[in-house]
This record gives C-alpha cells, structure tokens and sequence, in this order.
C-alpha cells in the first residue's frame, strides 16, 4: 500500500495487542530503538504476560487492557498497533484498529479466509493506513541474497523453484500437534499456519509474476492412533520408560531437557510462565504439550503465467540441491541458464 508515516523525527508510537509469545519479541526492537518507536499500550488477557509487557516497557496503566476492544473503543492514542493475537482473532482487531486510523503490523497469516483477507486491505486502504504483515523471512540473509540474484538476470529466467518447509520433527510436535496450531478449527491448516512463509517467499522471488494455476494436497502420514506405540500412556509422564525412553518425541525429554540443560526460552517459555523444573512438570502433568502426537503433510505447486511459453526439458528438472547444508528450505532452483 502506498501509505508512509508523515516525515516526523518523533519516535512512533505503538500498542501491543496479543503479548504472548510472538507478542513479547517486536516489542524489543523499541529497546534497541527508542528514537524509532515506543511501545505505550498493551492488550492482553493473560496477567503474567500483560504485567510483563507493562514492566518491560514502562506502560501507564491506563494503556493496559485485558481485550483489544478496550483500547479500539477509545480514541486513537497510538501511531500504530502490533497485532499478535491467535490466528483466528486477526481481522476483527485489524479491522477496528485500521478504522481508528492505526498503522497495522499484523502477524501472518493474515487472516484465516480469503474473504477476510479482502476485508482488511479493503478497510486499510479506505483508511489510508499502512498494513504490513509479518512475513519475516523476507528479511533473512539469504532470502535477500536470491531474490537480488534472480532480480539481476544472472542466472536467466528462473522456470522451477522446489521448496520444502522441513519443519524439525520437535518443533513440529511442539506447534502443529500439541501446539496452539493442533487443530485447524481452532487456528488454521498447518500450510495455512506454517507454509504461508515459503508461499510468500515464491511470490516474493517471483515478484511481478502472476500466479495462474495453484494446486495443492496434504495428508495425514507420520503419527495418528494406529502407530501409537504399544504400552503408550496418554501422557508422556506416564508412559513406562521402555517407551518413553526410546521415543523421540518424549515431551519429558524435549521440555524437561532444555530447562536441564539452563535452555528457558521457547519453547519451554510457552508452555508455562516461569520455566523451572517444577512448572514444566506441572505443565506436562496438566497441558496439551505431553500427549500423544498427530501431524501431516502438505504439498502446493504454482504454476506462474510467464513461464508456460517456456520450454521445460531434461536439464532444467529436477533441480539439485541449491545448498543443502545451509537451512534445508531451499532444494533447488531450475532457469533458463542451466540449474543452480
Ligand atoms: N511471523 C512468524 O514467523 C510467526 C511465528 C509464530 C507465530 N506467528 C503468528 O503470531 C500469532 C501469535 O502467535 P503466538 O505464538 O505469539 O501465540 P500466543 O498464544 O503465544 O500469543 C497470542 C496472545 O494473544 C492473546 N489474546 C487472546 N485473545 C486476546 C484478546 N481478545 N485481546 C488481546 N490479546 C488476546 C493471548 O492471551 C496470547 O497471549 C499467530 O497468529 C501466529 O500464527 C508468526
């Protein structure tokens, strides 16, 4: 959108709405840079990580709400709002902030349906606000480095890109099936939640590109009922230790070893509030974090208008690796100049 911040040297001003756990990260960046923004309000139902927020950042009370539609009801006080809420509690605020005429950093995905989705551009564009959401791979090194590369036509007209997501299967296990992301009615599709990032990153390498053809299938393969290892418990804690030892997933091993090893932050940080021992005991003794796990798979293939009138043949697939020690996500990338 072509919206700016007026050319003031003030530092922006702006409300936290969702502090949990991506919700406690950009605030920090005000830390660093206070001449840039400064965060003054915070929504939040959770008393620990509301009070944190208020502590961290020096808040006034007044600006700390335990719903976003306690500060949307007032009159604007911010500059902008940083949206962090759960997957499915995204356009409702979106909407109410960008009418009160708040600049939106919103979390991806952006909204759960693409109607949704319509409906805060829409808003944010009759409001004249600027809306940008938190596809932040976009900023890693490396990201930057492909797309300057495919920008500068050094290696021709790229015809195939195989990307792959290799969620690590602990992390997995700890978003998309214990997780808050465990059920789509309560989130959204593991591609939706997860891949949007690597969807965004094509677009973003193939920027200018339309998309003509998308399709897409997933399945559930890896964990369901049926591989449930015999002698199982429900719960990590009770399982006999000659399964729970052997098994790679152990919630006890996973969470009970970071906090061992002096590790507190996430993942450990957002099962309980203060990670010790005994709250993460707790934590898997009463949470969703210690049971049995369910998961999938999800492929998508887009096919881009400007490259049907290209000839694909032999060398251009299938692409080798383009750096397969690097981070795993990038498999390879086919052009017109030969395979990279
Ligand atoms: N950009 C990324 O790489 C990235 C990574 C992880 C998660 N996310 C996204 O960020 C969002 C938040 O994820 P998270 O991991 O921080 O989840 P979280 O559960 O830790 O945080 C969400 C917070 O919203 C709060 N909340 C719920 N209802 C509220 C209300 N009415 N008013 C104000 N706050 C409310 C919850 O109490 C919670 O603290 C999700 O949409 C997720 O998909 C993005």
């Amino acid at each position: 959108m072509n919206v700016r911040f007026e050319m003031e040297t003030r530092p922006k001003t702006g409300i936290v709405v969702g502090a949990g756990s991506r919700g406690n990260g950009y605030p920090w960046y005000a830390k660093e840079y206070p001449d840039q923004l400064q965060i003054i309000g915070v929504c939040e139902p959770r008393d620990f990580q509301r009070n944190r927020t208020v502590k961290a950042f020096d808040i006034a009370e007044k600006n700390a709400f335990k719903d976003w539609k306690d500060a949307a009801d007032l009159e604007r006080f911010a500059d902008c709002v940083i949206i962090c809420t759960p997957d499915r509690l995204h356009k409702e605020p979106a909407i109410a902030f960008a009418k009160k005429g708040y600049h939106i950093l919103l979390e991806k995905p952006m909204a759960v349906t693409e109607a949704d989705c319509r409906e805060i551009v829409a808003t944010c564009k009759e409001n004249n606000v600027i809306l940008s959401v938190c596809h932040v791979l976009r900023y890693i090194p490396w990201v930057k480095k492909v797309k300057e590369i495919i920008d500068s036509g050094a290696i021709g007209d790229v015809v195939n890109i195989n990307h792959t997501e290799p969620v690590g299967f602990w992390h997995f296990a700890h978003s998309f099936v214990r997780g808050n992301w465990h059920k789509e009615s309560g989130s959204s599709f593991s591609l939706l939640a997860k891949c949007c990032h690597d969807v965004d990153l094509i677009c973003y390498w193939m920027s200018g590109r339309k998309c003509e053809r998308v399709s897409s299938f997933g399945h559930l393969s890896h964990f369901h009922s049926g591989d449930k290892p015999k002698d199982a418990a429900d719960r990590c804690l009770d399982c006999p230790a000659h399964v729970e030892t052997t098994c790679p997933y152990s919630a006890k091993k996973l969470y009970l070893g970071f906090v061992k090893t002096g590790h507190i932050g996430w993942p450990v940080s957002v099962i309980c509030d203060t990670p010790d021992i005994e709250n993460v005991t707790q934590a898997l003794r009463d949470g969703p974090t210690a049971m049995i796990l369910l998961t999938d798979t999800a492929i998508v293939s887009v096919k881009y208008r400007s490259y049907c009138r290209r000839k694909l043949n032999h060398e251009h697939a299938p692409a080798h690796l383009f750096d397969p020690e690097d981070t795993g996500r990038m498999r390879g990338m086919a052009s017109t100049q030969g395979i990279v």
